[in-house]
């Protein structure tokens, strides 16, 4: 069963970076329920973007939950720092490390949550290993890399299949696209079964006089 009303995670990818803690100050303020925070390192993917130190000083502006998504390669040599950093969910690309299961009890052990993510040409095989560890299932609307990319629409079948997976099996995991999602493709992932959305275009567009309207219309479909 789809969630009725998903869960926005604002991309901060798509915000301006000269004055980051007033823009998550404002999407808090306009509804947001999650922060999402895209970490590039230009290995994994072809794009570097922010780290621990940056996390931990943004931390101070928000009680909301941070929702971190790792796009680095090695990553378990910088687990403990971004867990002490603030992150509350840490998600992995399953192709970045050589054992996900000792990674995700690593990081549950410290009462994190830990997410799972599926590119566009991951096999939803790789969730069956550690499904008995996971709080979230990240499926990418798009190649990871880089914000304001076009939704790739043969994820929503993914999407379809593991919400189908999640009610069977009746464990409590989120189910979250990441990449492309607008006002058109929100409501085809939202009937697809995903309960958490995450924009960083769709979100930040037209500045924070439209924080509120932006997540309003995303939410709802
Ligand atoms: C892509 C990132 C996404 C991206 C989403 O690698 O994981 O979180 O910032 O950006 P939009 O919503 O603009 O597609
Ligand atoms: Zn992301």
């Amino acid at each position: 069963m789809a969630a009725t009303f998903p869960k926005i995670a604002p991309s901060i990818l798509a915000a301006d970076f000269s004055k980051l803690g007033d823009e998550i100050r404002a999407v808090d303020a306009a509804g947001a329920d999650l922060i999402h925070i895209d970490v590039m390192d230009g290995h994994y993917v072809r794009n570097i973007t922010i780290g621990p130190t940056v996390i931990r000083a943004l931390r101070k502006v928000t009680d909301k939950d941070f929702d971190v998504h790792l796009m680095i390669s090695p990553v378990a040599p910088f687990l403990d720092e971004f867990i002490e950093a603030g992150a509350d969910t840490i998600s992995i690309h399953p192709e970045t490390v050589p054992n996900l299961r000792k990674i995700f009890t690593h990081i549950k052990a410290f009462n994190k949550r830990v997410g799972i993510v599926i590119n566009p040409e991951t096999d939803l095989s790789v969730v069956d290993d550690v499904w008995d560890l996971l709080d979230m299932l990240l499926v990418m609307g798009v190649k990871p890399g880089f914000g304001g990319q076009k939704f790739i629409a043969s994820q929503l079948e993914k999407i379809r299949l593991l919400r189908q997976k999640i009610d069977t099996t009746q464990r409590q995991i989120d189910l979250q696209v990441d990449g492309g999602i607008n006002f058109t493709t929100a409501p085809q992932a939202i009937a697809a079964g995903a309960n958490i959305l995450v924009a960083g275009t769709a979100t930040f567009k037209g500045g924070p006089s439209q924080y509120k309207a932006n997540i309003h219309r995303l939410r709802s479909g």
